[in-house]
């Protein structure tokens, strides 16, 4: 029998049988990683850090050392791409995100096409890691859902993203021509990617709860079917992950329309929910990331049953949301060594 080298993640996106479900973890690389941490310290500014291609690939392939993941995930950040487009936006220490004022939005459509050429860095840190990647392990590349970038822009930090959803209510025009913009460039950005060699693309829309239904099909799945098309008619056939996390109920509506190839659940994500999904499209997900820095035996029998109610169907093994910081190297070990040696 011939064993394919072709990565089982992408084997599992286009619904092709395989022999165990892939692993990745969102924020697999990062301050989990004592490694990651000497890195840091090295690369002073976050954002200039992210933009450092040797700097960047090495921060990526630090957890493909570690761990037997199927996949590695650039090491950049969903905030790049309002930085690119002209907002300004950096990282407090100890704190996570700021962003000045919004701009002007006829100020930011202008900067679309050439706010590309300020994100090439990522293109080069992909390459870098994909010469350097075992072929039967995939890359992935990745932005922010425009939702969830909006709500930052909006907000000019994390938060209860109330300014950007009373937003979508009182200034429905604005919030959509908000997002017209990043969808054009949110596309170009990942066309850039998948050309520099990225083979799956993952669009995290991190902040898809408390939208109602309507709100959430203008703001979250019509955004996502448009920058896929978008994708499609540029003659990417790149599979697309899409991770509304928070979106409950409505993702099922969500696995209907946004036409991904990929859904990530997040931790609430019911068995059967999952299981209805599979006849559709490839799920990803949904161990909590709590009972991963807490370890032990509750945290095997999790997993078990994670693969036992999803493991027939297309499975992609990862987290319900990311990596917590001060989650212990052994723990993660743990995880992987069970779903990848059965
Ligand atoms: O390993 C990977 O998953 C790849 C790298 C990656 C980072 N950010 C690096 C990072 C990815 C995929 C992201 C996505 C991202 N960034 C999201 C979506 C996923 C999610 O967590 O919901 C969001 C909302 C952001 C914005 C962001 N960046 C926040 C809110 C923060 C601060 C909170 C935190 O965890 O520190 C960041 C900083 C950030 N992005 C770090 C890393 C490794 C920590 C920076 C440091 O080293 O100090």
């Amino acid at each position: 029998m011939i064993l394919s080298a072709r990565p089982r993640l992408l084997r599992v996106l286009d619904r092709e049988p395989v022999d165990r479900p892939p692993i990745w973890f969102m924020r697999q690389a990062g301050r989990s990683l004592p490694e990651y941490h000497r890195l840091r310290e090295r690369a002073g500014d976050f954002v200039a850090f992210c933009h450092d291609p040797l700097m960047a690939a090495e921060a990526t392939l630090q957890p493909m050392r570690r761990f037997a993941f199927d996949a590695a995930i650039v090491f950049a950040d969903i905030l790049l791409l309002p930085r690119a487009l002209g907002q300004d936006v950096w990282f407090e220490a100890g704190e996570g995100p700021r962003l000045g004022p919004l701009p002007d939005l006829a100020v930011l459509a202008d900067q679309v096409e050439v706010s590309i050429g300020r994100l090439t860095s990522v293109g080069e840190t992909l390459s870098l890691v994909r010469a350097a990647l075992e072929p039967d392990r995939a890359l992935i590349g990745f932005a922010g859902g425009p939702w969830t970038v909006a709500t930052y822009m909006i907000e000019g930090r994390g938060g209860d993203r109330l300014a950007a959803r009373s937003m979508a209510f009182a200034e429905p025009e604005k919030i959509d021509a908000l997002i017209d913009i990043l969808v054009d460039s949110t596309a170009r950005y990942l066309a850039m990617q998948a050309r520099a060699g990225a083979q799956v693309l993952q669009l995290f829309e991190s902040w898809a709860e408390l939208l109602p239904e309507d709100v959430f099909e203008r703001l979250v799945t019509q955004p996502h079917a448009r920058i896929v098309a978008a994708l499609r008619a540029e003659g990417l056939a790149t599979p697309v992950i899409g991770f509304p996390r928070g979106a409950g109920a409505l993702v099922e509506n969500y696995a209907r329309a946004a036409s991904v190839q990929g859904v990530g659940l997040d931790v609430q994500a019911p068995a059967a929910l999952g299981r209805r999904l599979q006849e559709r499209l490839a799920i990803q997900g949904a161990l909590d990331p709590l009972l991963l820095r807490q370890g032990g035996a509750a945290l095997d029998a999790r997993v078990e049953q994670l693969i036992e109610q999803w493991g027939n169907g297309p499975y992609i093994f990862n987290l319900g949301h990311g990596v917590l910081q001060d989650t212990p190297v052994a723990h993660i070990s743990q995880v992987v060594e069970r779903v990848t040696c059965r």
